[in-house]
């Protein structure tokens, strides 16, 4: 079956997280994407978290599936102009660089335009313009500037860091939006563009929420979904909330059996207005359906803490997944805290193809997260990351090189 984007190809001179995810999904829909790497080292990630010596890492593997790798010193001159032929042949570049590198590198803007003026160039940086623009940037450090570190976490804690890596994975995705977009507008236009997807833009709109609850705070002074309401204070900026879910379905993470010797023995309980009367009967509180004080969502609003409290007193007597099967039976919201050890083994993931066991020459087989997104005129095969310079003598072929040529490069250390 053909691939969405078949034809598509991608110079990839990305490195470490946020970059490799964006051309791992457009290599997952059909581009080839050749990865450009630095020749002996490659990207850092091959040997960050090793698990097997000399062997690539998880952290690499994880991230670079379906590529081809292609050795280039880009610093060299001959090396130089192998990378100018690339650019020539391929519809788009993709790199998260420090900023300036590419420049550093003699690979303006103006000159790729001048190679091809038809090369999409998309850039993962930390920072739009701006006081920041000329920093290097990690996910923590996006996490942070983006807003959503000061509002995750508790009231009387520091702020906290999400595991999802919504700075790194979370800007790819944004890029590979950008990137596809700009594929489309140059099926109109004919000519390439500049795709930026700054971490701190990125983790932004993902706390757009927390930017519209910070409007709400200037205007009222409070908002009444918060855990701060109604006993707690409100400062000047949207605190952190805890595990609250807000709006008119306050949520909260509960205990279940087990919690003592089980770190994820926990639910996700949401009491979603429209099931309010389910959700007495199932913990055995009726009487709550109809007392004035808890009937409606605004009653509710400053009893949350004691609604939750008795709701957990259910929950602690029933496993997560006993808790959720009787819960989803009144169609009542709720989520079991999976370990990343239940996901792995979750057979219906792995039927999806979200998780794939991957066959890898060096590493045998490991998990990986397949392709999140599923395309019913485009299915997701993955196949293994490349080795270091595994397709340098291919991709080259491919480039018009004769067998001399790369071997005449390779002496040069140009490739
Ligand atoms: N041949 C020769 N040189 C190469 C090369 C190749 N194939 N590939 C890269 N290089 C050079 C670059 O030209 C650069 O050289 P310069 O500093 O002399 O200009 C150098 O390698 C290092 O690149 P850099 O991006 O600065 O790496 P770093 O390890 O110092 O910084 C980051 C890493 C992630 C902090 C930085 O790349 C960055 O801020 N990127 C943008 C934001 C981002 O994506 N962060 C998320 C990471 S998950």
């Amino acid at each position: 079956m053909s691939k969405a984007l078949d034809g598509v190809r991608i110079l990839d001179f990305t490195h470490v997280q946020s970059g490799p995810t964006c051309t791992q999904l457009l290599a997952w829909f059909g581009a080839d994407v050749i990865k450009v790497e630095r020749a002996g080292a490659g990207d850092i990630t091959r040997e960050q978290l090793r698990d097997i010596p000399d062997v690539d890492s998880l952290y690499f593997t994880m991230l670079n599936h379906n590529k081809r790798s292609i050795t280039i010193d880009t610093k060299n001159p001959e090396g130089k102009q192998v990378l100018e032929t690339l650019i020539q042949k391929c519809d788009v570049l993709v790199e998260n660089f420090a900023p300036g590198a590419l420049d550093r590198m003699g690979f303006t803007w103006e000159r790729i335009q001048e190679l091809n003026p038809r090369m999409i160039v998309a850039s993962v940086k930390g920072f739009g313009p701006g006081p920041y623009e000329d920093c290097k940037v990690y996910e923590n450090v996006a996490q942070c500037a983006g807003g959503a570190a000061s509002t995750t976490g508790f009231d009387d804690g520091p702020p906290v860091v999400s595991g999802a890596q919504i700075g790194d994975s979370g800007t790819g995705l944004h890029l590979a939006l950008g990137i596809v977009t700009a594929l489309y507008q140059r099926t109109q236009t004919g000519r390439g563009q500049k795709v930026l997807a700054a971490m701190q833009d990125g983790v932004l709109n993902l706390c757009r929420v927390k930017l519209r609850d910070q409007q709400r705070l200037d205007r009222t002074g409070t908002m009444k979904e918060y855990p701060q309401y109604p006993n707690g204070k409100f400062g000047e900026a949207v605190p952190r909330a805890g595990n609250a879910s807000g709006g008119g379905q306050p949520g909260w993470i509960l205990k279940c059996k087990g919690w003592e010797t089980d770190p994820n023995a926990y639910i996700y309980f949401i009491t979603q207005a429209p099931v309010w009367a389910k959700i007495c009967n199932v913990i055995g509180k009726e009487e709550w359906a109809t007392d004035p004080d808890y009937a409606t969502p605004a009653a509710r609003l400053p009893h949350l803490k004691d609604i939750f409290a008795e709701i957990e007193r259910w929950t602690m007597t029933k496993t997560k997944f006993e808790a959720m099967q009787i819960l989803n039976k009144y169609d009542i919201p709720c989520g079991p805290i999976l370990s990343m050890k239940e996901i792995a083994e979750e057979p219906s993931l792995r039927k999806t193809g979200t998780i794939v066991e991957v066959d890898h020459p060096t590493r045998g087989k490991y998990l990986t997260v397949g392709n999140p997104i599923k395309l019913s005129d485009s299915p997701t095969e993955v196949t293994r990351s490349p080795l270091l310079g595994e397709h340098t003598d291919e991709v080259m072929t491919e480039l018009g090189y004769s067998p001399e040529q790369i071997s005449a490069l390779r002496t040069a250390g140009a490739i």
